[in-house]
């Protein structure tokens, strides 16, 4: 599993293609490659994170739980939610019903196991589903929270048609995720350091080389502030509204099911 910028997978012209980071590849196959960078990734996700972004990403997770603005009582479900950072913040603050849900078994395990080496006691229910098929009711969540997960999924349109379903009335969808840098000289500074740094730190951290430069190429296919708003509004969901975090290199949108 190499992604390469030019690489064109054998997708025969019947079969729906999508991307993999820059290769191009049938949709039946992504699901299981992702699922096989982050169970590479897992047991030194959170030490990378760190890394990576000089620990940036932790102002971003409590900027989004800030807006959750966790109401006690209320059902969250957090989608992707990986180690849990999101869903163990929410706690922190507020007595919910939190879950935090991940198609990949290693994250939720080395989260679950992290919680535990730290005495956090009141912890979220850690399940495993994929985020195109909840395991969750229609109308059964407050707040649908999603962070850095979107942009692995295969189908985002069904990914957001699918929180529209588990949405309460009067429920609040957010999303963080990578997005488009809108400042300059950033942007040209992010990119040196994303494809020249990142993929060499995954090298000599966590030993994967391609799993990083999957995850800079992943958030370069993901759509931008506008389109990733009119996406879902297509949805069903309203009042979009979305905040750029660090000049664009992460946003934050927002919107609720009416
Ligand atoms: C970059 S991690 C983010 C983890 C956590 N939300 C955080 O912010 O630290 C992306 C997570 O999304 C999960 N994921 C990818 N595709 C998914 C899908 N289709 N359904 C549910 N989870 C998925 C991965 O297993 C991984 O744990």
């Amino acid at each position: 599993m190499k992604p390469n910028k030019n690489s064109q997978a054998s997708v025969a012209p019947a079969e729906k293609s999508t991307h993999f980071g820059y290769t191009e590849i049938t949709e039946d196959k992504k699901t299981s490659m992702v699922r096989d960078v982050f169970s590479s990734v897992a047991s030194h996700y959170d030490l990378m994170n760190d890394l990576m972004s000089v620990g940036i990403h932790r102002l971003w997770k409590m900027d989004l739980i800030r807006a959750i603005n966790p109401v006690i009582g209320c059902n969250i479900v957090d989608v992707g939610g990986g180690t849990g950072d999101i869903s163990l913040g929410v706690l922190k603050k507020q007595q919910c019903r939190v879950t935090v849900c991940d198609i990949n078994e290693k994250m939720v395990y080395a989260g679950r196991d992290r919680a535990i080496n730290k005495g956090v006691l009141n912890v979220p229910e850690w399940i495993c589903g994929d985020a195109a098929a909840l395991p969750f009711p229609e109308c059964y969540a407050d707040v649908y929270v999603t962070a850095f997960c979107l942009r692995n999924v295969t189908r985002l349109a069904d990914v957001l048609l699918e929180a529209r379903r588990i949405l309460k009335p009067g429920g609040h969808f957010l999303c963080l995720e990578f997005s488009k840098v809108n400042l300059r000289p950033l942007d040209g500074l992010y990119d040196l350091y994303s494809f020249q740094v990142l993929p060499f730190l995954g090298q000599i951290v966590a030993g994967d080389r391609a799993a990083y430069q999957y995850l800079v190429e992943s958030i370069r296919k993901f759509p931008n502030q506008e389109t990733f708003s009119e996406m879902i509004v297509k949805a069903g969901l309203n009042e979009v509204s979305y905040r750029n975090l660090s000049g664009g290199i992460a946003a934050i949108h927002s919107a609720w099911r009416l």
